[in-house]
């Protein structure tokens, strides 16, 4: 059994620490450049370094390709001897698609590694580091842990929990509306949050909306222009609301939709979708069918563009774990207009779900917020 009770490198001066650091968050770039295209494995990014001088760096740039270490490696083998490995994960100890990355980084002389975080997949978990310190490689866990960490959270959520990571996203003014009172949202975020949310569509295995987003606004909800992944589109709809001519059903060619629905449900309204090509789902409890048609597809990510019915009942069952949030600076006023988060059956601030900010940015006119939703 691997000992996962590694230190922090604090036998190093403070320099040293200041060093490891900043090649570590070189190494997070670089991991962030695989994003949507490594999942279902995680981000993962690798610097080689020598005497103060880089070498050599690699990204894990999805499954069938090398992994971060790998890609460093290449024509170095045998010739690292005195190098610093920095990675952002442990190295694997698995052979997997292939050999283990730990091994490889001890077959190339490596003398020192570098580990933002631990590797959650049971298969490594510690093994990794074990291979490399068995073999008289120098090991530092622990450097800008959480930052790595951060990078990994959908893949280690599911390795814990065999569950897809969810995120939620809505644009709201600055007095908390996602419409107007007549239902008017678009829009309500400006052009540059619109651009990050296609960025974000672009990475996901699955958008989902709820049927009043369809019947108010008829999005599309595919990334433009094209991501690195085509996300799956899935409306839930118990009582046959949605009309099959809207812009989701008419667009199956451009990327699958999933309509997930009552089986009391109008047969024919059912008909009318399949006809155009939809996958029609008939379940009892849309949100508790989404999660395991992800599990079954083996998705990993699965974005909740609103509205508000559809994330209160998210929030209500505690499917959400990631919120994006743009806030505009428009006031829309209307007690009747719809907030963000429908009904998630909470009566007072005792039981109100916690957020943990992670990211703040001016986008254009708006705010872009990043939550963690806290378990
Ligand atoms: N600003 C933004 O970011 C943003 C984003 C999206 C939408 N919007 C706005 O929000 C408004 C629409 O909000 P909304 O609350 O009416 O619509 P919604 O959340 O898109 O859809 C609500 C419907 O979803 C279905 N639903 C909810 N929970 C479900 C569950 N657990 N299982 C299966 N189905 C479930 C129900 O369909 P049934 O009725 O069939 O039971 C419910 O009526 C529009 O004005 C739109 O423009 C704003």
């Amino acid at each position: 059994m691997a000992d996962l009770n590694y230190q922090k490198p604090n036998g190093f001066s403070p320099d040293q620490q200041g060093v490891d650091s900043s090649w570590m968050l070189h190494a997070v770039a670089l991991a962030k450049k695989g994003w949507g295209r490594a999942a279902p494995n995680p981000m993962v990014g690798a610097v080689l370094v020598r005497n103060s001088q880089w070498i050599s760096e690699g990204y894990h740039n999805g499954v069938g390709s090398s992994h971060a270490e790998k890609v460093a490696l290449k024509g170095l083998e045998g010739a690292l001897r005195g190098t610093t490995a920095y990675v952002t994960l442990e190295p694997c100890s698995h052979k997997g698609r292939t050999g283990p990355c730990a091994q490889a980084l001890v077959d190339a002389g490596v003398s020192r590694v570098v580990i933002g975080t631990l590797d959650p997949n049971p298969l490594v978990a510690g093994k990794g580091i074990d291979l490399l310190k068995n073999a008289g490689v120098e090991v530092s866990l622990g450097v800008e842990e959480e930052t790595c960490l951060d990078l990994i959270r959908p893949f280690a959520w599911r390795m814990k929990t065999g569950r897809p990571w969810v995120h939620a996203k809505w644009a709201m003014s600055a007095d908390g509306k996602i419409a107007s009172i007549s239902g008017d949202s678009r829009w309500i975020s400006g052009v540059e949050s619109r651009a990050w949310v296609h960025r974000l569509r672009g990475g996901m295995d699955a958008i989902v909306v709820g049927s009043g987003t369809v019947l108010a606004d008829d999005p599309m909800l595919n990334p433009r222009p094209w991501g690195n992944r085509t996300p799956v589109r899935i409306l839930l709809d118990r009582k046959g609301r949605t009309p099959s001519s809207c812009n989701l059903a008419q667009s199956v060619l451009e990327g699958q939709v999933i309509l997930i629905t009552n089986p009391k449900a109008p047969k024919h309204w059912k008909q009318g979708w399949r006809s155009k090509g939809v996958e029609v789902v008939e379940a009892e409890d849309g949100l508790n069918v989404l999660v395991e048609i992800a599990q079954s597809r083996g998705w990993t990510e699965i974005l909740i563009e609103g509205g508000g019915g559809i994330l209160g009942s998210a929030f209500a069952v505690g499917l959400v774990n990631e919120v994006h949030l743009f806030v505009a600076p428009k006031i829309l006023g209307g007690l009747a207009a719809p907030g963000p988060v429908g009904d998630p059956g909470i009566t007072k601030m005792l039981y109100a779900r916690m957020l943990r900010l992670m990211e703040g940015q001016i986008c254009g006119p708006d705010i872009r917020l990043r939550y963690l939703v806290e378990p």
